[in-house]
Parts: C-alpha cells; structure tokens; sequence
C-alpha cells in the first residue's frame, strides 16, 4: 500500500561501509556491483480492539487542550502539510523531499476519501483542533475493511465492492487507516481522544472491533496501539496458526 512512497536507494560505497549502515526494518539490504542497495520491504503488523471493553478503561487525560470535529471538505488539501510534518520520522513518507511527501500524504488521503482503502467512514473520522491556536494538531480516518479472519492475507482489500449501504447494514470491520498527530502535540494525549471520538461513533454504528496496521519499525505507532489497548494479531504465516487449523 506505501511502498510506492519509499525511493529505492543506491549507495556508492564499499563492502565495510555497508556493514556499518543502521538497519531500517522496512528495508531490505544487499551489495552487489560495489554499491549498497538499499529496497522497500514494508511489513505490516495488525491489531484488533475490542471497542465495548475499551471504551470502559478510557481514560482522556489531555494535557494539551483540542476541540475534536468532524472532516471538512477544506480538509482533504489542508491537512496534508500535517500529515507530512507527523511522518518526517516515519516510513513511508520520512525519505521523500517536502515536496514529495507532500504529494504522497495528499495522494494518500485522496485514495482513502476515494474508498481505495475500503469506504471512508466519515462518521467515525475526526480532526482535533488546537483550542487556544484555532490550528490543526493531528486527525484520524476510518474506513470499511471485509469482516474476514483480520489474520488473514486477504482480508485487508473487499474482493467485490461492498454495498453503497454497507455501513447502513453494519457490514465488514473498522479500520483505522490513518492517525497523525503534529509532531510538536504529540505525546499530549490527543491521538488517545481522537481515537475514543472514533470508538464512540462506532459503537454507535453498532460496530464491536477495530482493526488497525502498522508498518515495522514505527515504534511509536506500535506502542500506541499497544498503550491503548490494541491486541497484536499472529501473522498470516504463523506456524502455530496453521497447527491450530489443521487440528
Ligand atoms: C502515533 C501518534 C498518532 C500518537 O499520537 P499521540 O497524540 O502522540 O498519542 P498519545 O499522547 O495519545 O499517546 C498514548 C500512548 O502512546 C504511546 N506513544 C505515543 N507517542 C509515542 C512515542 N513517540 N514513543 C513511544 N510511545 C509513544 C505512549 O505510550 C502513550 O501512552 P503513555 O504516555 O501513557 O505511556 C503520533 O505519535 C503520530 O502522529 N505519529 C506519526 C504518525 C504515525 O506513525 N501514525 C500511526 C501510523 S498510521
């Protein structure tokens, strides 16, 4: 899904320089030829959130006050500088220019208010606002996935189109495709109450689960999810998964 946004990268260095060059887990290293290569190899990690549970244990301690409202049309052009400024230091966007991330957060963003990552469920998707600058400091997207085995390899993408009234009807599972918060914002909390708006609405849906992925090597991203109570799930490959299906 990203990796269109990572540039592949060659090196002109020798094999002992190679050897010293820190270790992105969303790259795959080799040598050949007397250069370093450097290629996209994102994996992705999934985790699940059980929404009655959670919404239990909130707890929406903000130390940065932000009014959370609904997307606007303005949105979708508007918050890709902030997209961008929330992933300098994140893959997949963190090795592009300026320029380039922003065409990426932007193009992103379009592919999720376009349903490429399953229909955008406005609804349960919201913008937190900065109270005393009037500014935006971080958003979040849902959008509709298939209600299949969220460990799977092909759950992740509707085979057919979903009905225009999938949400109506309450059909497939809750993703949460993107959630940035501004880079100087963050660690205040606010991710944690975009994500309660988000759970609220969908409980509201009539919706019991979110299903969330991670990119490899996004530390934060991965105790995020793990502080707020997402459970990882095993891998398509998992060896002992198989062992459980085939019982
Ligand atoms: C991940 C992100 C959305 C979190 O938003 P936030 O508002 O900073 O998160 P919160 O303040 O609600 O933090 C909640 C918990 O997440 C964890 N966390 C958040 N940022 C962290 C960081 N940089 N490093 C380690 N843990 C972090 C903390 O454990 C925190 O709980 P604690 O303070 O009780 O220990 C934000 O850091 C971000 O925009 N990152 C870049 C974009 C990104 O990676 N998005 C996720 C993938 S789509």
């Amino acid at each position: 899904m990203c990796d269109e946004w990572m540039p592949r990268l060659e090196l002109p260095i020798d094999i002992d320089l190679f050897r010293q060059l820190p270790r992105n887990a969303a790259y795959k290293y080799e040598y050949f030829d007397r250069r370093a290569w450097l290629s996209p190899r994102p994996r992705y990690y999934h985790a699940l959130l059980d929404l009655p549970c959670w919404i239990e244990t909130l707890s929406e301690r903000t130390r940065r006050k932000a009014t959370l409202r609904a997307v606007r049309e303005s949105d979708w052009e508007g918050l890709a500088p902030l997209f961008a400024a929330s992933f300098q230091r994140q893959q997949p966007f963190c090795g592009l220019d300026k320029e380039r991330a922003l065409e990426a957060t932007r193009k992103s963003l379009q592919h999720t208010r376009t349903g490429g990552d399953g229909p955008w469920i406005e609804s349960a998707s919201f913008v937190a606002v900065d109270e005393q600058r009037d500014d935006e400091i971080g958003a979040l997207f849902t959008t509709l996935l298939p209600d299949a085995d969220p460990s799977g390899w092909n759950s992740y993408h509707w085979e057919e189109p979903p009905p225009p009234d999938a949400l109506a009807r309450r059909l497939g599972r809750p993703h949460l495709t993107w959630i940035f918060v501004a880079p100087l914002a963050a660690g205040n909390g606010i991710g944690t109450s975009l994500l309660g708006a988000a759970v609220r609405a969908l409980l509201d849906h009539g919706y019991t689960e979110l299903a969330s992925t991670f990119l490899n090597g996004n530390d934060s991203s991965m105790l995020w999810h793990w502080r707020n109570g997402f459970r990882l799930l095993a891998h398509p490959g998992s060896y002992r998964r198989r062992w459980d299906e085939s019982e």
